[in-house]
């Protein structure tokens, strides 16, 4: 089973696709967590990336595309990903397809959890992250165990740099801009289905079972 999660940045895309992936045994491929693991082992790509993640603004999809496409062929991804956060634009999905159509594959289903604005900004004000094993909580909705301390593997949670309200507005600005036309584009596949993202964490993941199963 392939799977795209859309929806805006602080929609919960990564919290609902860490679940579907243990669930059903899948990968979870999220491209921001593949620049951001970049940014943090210093290499060329991190360094590209970050100036484009901290102004807000999408990273170039020729270098996008190429470092999804060389992930997804990996052998972990033979029965099939969910991808977080790729595609963004349309040349990014229509890269991905000309590879599933090439491959005799094709996308399953594009998952879009549906947030207004107004609460994304309160999700990304309370967002925190773990820089050692990418884990996401929340301060209010999904608080760790032990305040300012990752649950899986201890680390000090982090604010991610592009969580701030101005930059948080950018990508807003650019999610509406550059990835909100893919809801048209999967609507013409048939594979696109869209979940009310407000719910609590356990009630989307329940509404995404439902659509899967
Ligand atoms: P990326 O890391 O993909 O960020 P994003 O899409 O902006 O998504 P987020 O990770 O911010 O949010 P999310 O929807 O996963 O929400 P989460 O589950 O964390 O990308 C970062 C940057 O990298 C981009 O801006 C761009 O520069 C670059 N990039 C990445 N991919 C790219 C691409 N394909 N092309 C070009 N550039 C690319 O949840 C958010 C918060 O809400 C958390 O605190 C969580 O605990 C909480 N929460 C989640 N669900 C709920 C719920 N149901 N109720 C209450 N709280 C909830």
């Amino acid at each position: 089973m392939k799977i795209v999660m859309l929806g805006a940045p602080g929609a919960g895309k990564g919290t609902q696709a860490e679940k579907l992936a243990a669930k059903y045994g899948l990968p979870h491929i999220s491209t921001g967590d593949i620049f951001r693991k970049n940014i943090k082992e210093g290499t060329e790509l991190g360094k590209e990336a970050k100036s484009y993640m901290d102004a807000g603004k999408l990273v170039p999809d020729e270098l996008t595309v190429r470092i999804l496409l060389d992930r997804v062929s990996n052998e972990d991804c033979k029965n099939g990903y969910i991808l977080d956060g790729f595609p963004r634009t349309i040349p990014q999905a229509e890269a991905l397809d000309k590879e599933l159509n090439r491959l005799g594959g094709k996308i399953d289903f594009a998952v879009d959890v549906d947030v207004p604005d107004e609460n994304i900004i309160n999700r990304m004000s309370g967002r925190r992250a773990c820089p050692k094993c990418g884990a996401t909580y929340h301060i209010q909705y999904v608080p760790p165990k032990k305040d300012g301390i990752c649950d899986e593997c201890g680390a000090e949670l982090v604010i991610r740099d592009d969580d701030r309200p101005e930059t948080v507005k950018n990508r807003l600005a650019v999610y509406h801009e550059q990835t909100q036309p893919l809801v048209e584009y999967y609507k013409k596949k048939e594979v696109y289905r869209a979940v009310d993202g407000t719910l609590d964490v356990e009630a989307v993941f329940d509404s995404i079972k439902d659509i899967l199963e």
